[in-house]
């Protein structure tokens, strides 16, 4: 089928990349042209395990092309994907001035019958505001169609080909139809179901694994407080197989550009639609006293952090991604910063980023070994291999005081103990 994709962001890419990988004839649109002559010459603008790879024998077959005219691609499209990004405002609800604006495209350039597909996260009902938006403007008729992405950074490409289940909401059997089709040769199990009710599964499915997290990290505070391992907590419930395994690491609070924004944009609808998501505010609220938990153990420990050399390994929100967005080492290095202490980061790929949010006074290291150099404790922020996989007796032997704050469980606690290391993480004995 030919598709086109609107918006080529980390949604959108990989959406593309991946429909033109089991072949379907795809164009992504952006506006921005450099960053479209960059792609259209296989330079992948994001760092995804698999993409560039695909992106480039997707180019080369013909099958995958970039663009700025939203009418090239439009041109005989059989569906148009929407995948621009919906920031957050100031309210906590969601940004939809890019939606509106494909919208208004695509009823610009409409020439016959399209499926439209919004991958976007949307709040419940805008899809049914999509439809009547391009339904004023033009005569060419066309359904909507929502369908969300449950791909985590880090593992897109994989998630793609490997998910759980294809979600797709329309109040139009022949619209849901085609976007089946189109999704066939991934193999996966397809949900149908209404417009509102996508839209929904999308919210609720982020909304509830950030209370897992949020409800392991309460435990892991309780854990420590009466003395036992969260981790082997997590480990016993997990077995349950009604709880699950995944997504009980405790640790020093999500972050990302998904779970902050779409738990907050849900409390938001929540509210508006007259009802107090009081449980869902709590996580959030937990979230944020989670994040500055491990400096807080610092400032107990030392009683002031003033003056001292602290390292932080791992900045980005999480390991294998670059992005920095609701970070926690954002919080963890202005909450140092303010406290008085001389901050060393490291990341293996995330510093450029890093250096856009973090506070000035930070400086950057080239390795562990050359953040850990002469500082007096560090903090452990995201579990990169890399970082796990540091020797332990490497803390002894370049920190003048060997006290390690684990904010993601990294280390062997008798190892850290046999190392002479004054090991703090979360939920677990000291
Ligand atoms: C998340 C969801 O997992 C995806 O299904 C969803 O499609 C995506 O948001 C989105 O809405 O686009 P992502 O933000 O890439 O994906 O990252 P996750 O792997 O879910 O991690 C989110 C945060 O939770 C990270 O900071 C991670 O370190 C933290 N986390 C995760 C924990 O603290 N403990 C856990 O057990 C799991």
């Amino acid at each position: 089928m030919k598709i086109a994709v609107v918006g080529t962001g980390y949604v959108g890419l990989v959406t593309g990349v991946s429909l033109s990988e089991i072949g379907h004839t795809v164009m992504c649109v952006d506006v921005d042209e450099s960053k479209v002559a960059r792609m259209q010459a296989g330079v992948s603008p994001i760092y995804e395990p698999g993409l560039s790879e695909m992106m480039e024998s997707n180019i080369e077959a013909g099958r995958l092309s970039f663009t700025t005219e939203h009418r090239d691609a439009f041109v005989d499209a059989d569906a148009i994907y929407i995948a621009v990004g919906t920031p957050q405002k100031e309210d906590g609800t969601a940004d939809l001035r890019f939606i509106e604006s494909v919208a208004g495209n695509i009823a610009e350039h409409l020439t016959g019958y399209a499926v439209v597909v919004t991958k976007s996260t949307v709040p419940v009902g805008t899809n049914d505001y999509i439809q009547s938006y391009i339904a004023k403007y033009t005569d060419v008729s066309f359904d909507v169609v929502s369908n969300p992405e449950f791909l985590r950074e880090g593992s897109a490409v994989y998630d793609t080909f490997n998910g759980d289940r294809v979600v797709i909401g329309s109040d139009r059997a022949e619209a849901a139809s085609v976007v089946e089709k189109i999704n066939r040769p991934f193999g996966l199990p397809v949900f149908k179901t209404d417009i509102r009710s996508a839209e929904m599964i999308k919210y609720a499915s982020n909304a509830f694994l950030a209370t897992k997290i949020s409800f392991v990290n309460e435990v892991a505070t309780l854990c420590e407080k009466l003395g036992a391992n969260v981790e082997d907590v997590a480990k016993g419930m997990g077995q349950d197989k009604r709880i699950g395994k995944k997504f009980l690491n405790a640790g020093i609070g999500y972050g990302g550009s998904c779970f902050p924004k779409d738990t907050s944009a849900l409390v938001q609808i929540s509210g508006e639609a007259g009802h107090d998501f009081t449980l869902l505010k709590a996580v959030m609220e937990v979230n944020e006293r989670q994040q500055r938990l491990l400096v807080e153990k610092a400032k107990e420990r030392f009683g002031s952090l003033r003056g001292m050399t602290i390292a932080i390994l791992g900045l980005s929100f999480k390991a294998n991604t670059d992005d920095m967005r609701e970070a926690a080492s954002v919080v963890l290095a202005e909450e140092l910063v303010l406290a008085g202490a001389h901050v060393v980061a490291y990341d293996p790929i995330a510093i450029e980023n890093a250096k856009q949010v973090l506070p000035e006074a930070v400086d950057y290291a080239g390795s562990t070994e050359a953040a850990l150099d002469g500082a007096d404790a560090t903090f452990v922020v995201t579990d990169w291999d890399e970082i796990k996989e540091l020797d332990t007796g490497t803390f002894k032997e370049r920190l003048t005081k060997p006290v390690v704050f684990d904010g993601r469980n990294c280390f062997d606690l008798d190892d850290m103990r046999e190392a002479g290391v004054e090991y703090y993480s979360v939920g677990r004995p000291g």
